[in-house]
């Protein structure tokens, strides 16, 4: 990476530039100290709506509320200053009209000061993405496997698995391509779909669960540190953090049970 990238904080255009060329590398944070940690090595950070189910518990990302995406996008703002921020509009913020979706995507951007907003869907979305875009709020897009339709896709299923299944997410890819999105995650779609999808658009496809010829990817970080309970069949775990942090808790716990405090203690009293 060139000297003044490194300086400055990376852009939507600075991803959108990326088309065919060095992979884009992102992950999902929700906090300020693991978005200092990421900032080292991703191009650019999403704060995902998945926070709903990673952090607070929840069954699926449509109970997500815009304050919570607010909230988040600020403690990640505030940890980061290289990679670009992304944050998720959650659902019921955006799809009922591009009016709607501007003035919360504006909400997002000004309250949180991240440098682009993402959004679910594929054609029905393509008229709002075009909206906002032309107002100066840069779009990610998100097809295939979209988890805020979890009800009406019947579940969190790879999709594309028949041909008309197929065509369907090209024409999604393209429209919101064409719409002027900088960048589209293809989450949860068979393989050669995502390698066709990919070849077919001129702006990065950032793959999840869909195809390693996508022109970046990411992932949800607890799932790849092995902090989420439940991961997707598709996640490789490149840590195993639940078992680090039980070990450091049980350590923890029978030291105040058993009150074998260090003699030079300087953990459970104050320094002098
Ligand atoms: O909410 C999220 O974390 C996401 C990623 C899975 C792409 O949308």
């Amino acid at each position: 990476m060139s000297a003044e990238l490194m300086k400055r904080r990376l852009t939507a255009v600075d991803i959108l530039n990326r088309k065919g060329a060095k992979p884009v590398v992102s992950l999902t944070a929700y906090h300020a100290h693991t978005a200092a940690i990421l900032d080292q090595f991703v191009d650019f950070i999403l704060v995902g709506d998945s926070l709903g189910m990673v952090m607070h518990g929840l069954d699926s990302t449509v109970p997500v509320t815009l304050d919570m995406m607010i909230l988040q996008g600020k403690a990640v703002m505030r940890g980061s200053n290289h990679a670009l921020v992304v944050v998720d509009m959650p659902f019921g913020s955006y799809e009922e009209s591009p009016a709607v979706a501007f003035r919360n995507a504006a909400r997002i951007l000004k309250e949180t000061g991240c440098g682009a907003i993402k959004l679910e869907g594929g054609r029905y979305m393509a008229e709002t993405v075009k909206f906002l875009v032309e107002r100066g709020i840069p779009v990610m897009g998100h097809i295939g496997l979209t988890p805020q339709s979890f009800n009406t896709l019947g579940g969190f299923k790879v999709q594309g698995r028949d041909a008309e299944g197929a065509e369907s997410i090209k024409d999604d890819a393209v429209a919101i391509a064409e719409a002027g999105a900088f960048a589209i995650v293809v989450e949860g779609v068979v393989e050669p779909l995502a390698r066709e999808v990919t070849q077919l658009i001129k702006i990065p496809t950032i793959g999840i669960g869909a195809s390693a010829d996508c022109d970046g990817q990411i992932l949800v970080l607890e799932d790849m540190l092995g902090l989420s309970p439940r991961v997707p069949k598709f996640v490789r775990r490149f840590g195993n953090l639940s078992s680090h942090i039980e070990d450091a808790v049980r350590s923890y716990a029978d030291e105040v049970r058993a009150r074998t405090f260090p003699d030079d203690d300087t953990v459970y009293k104050p320094k002098k």
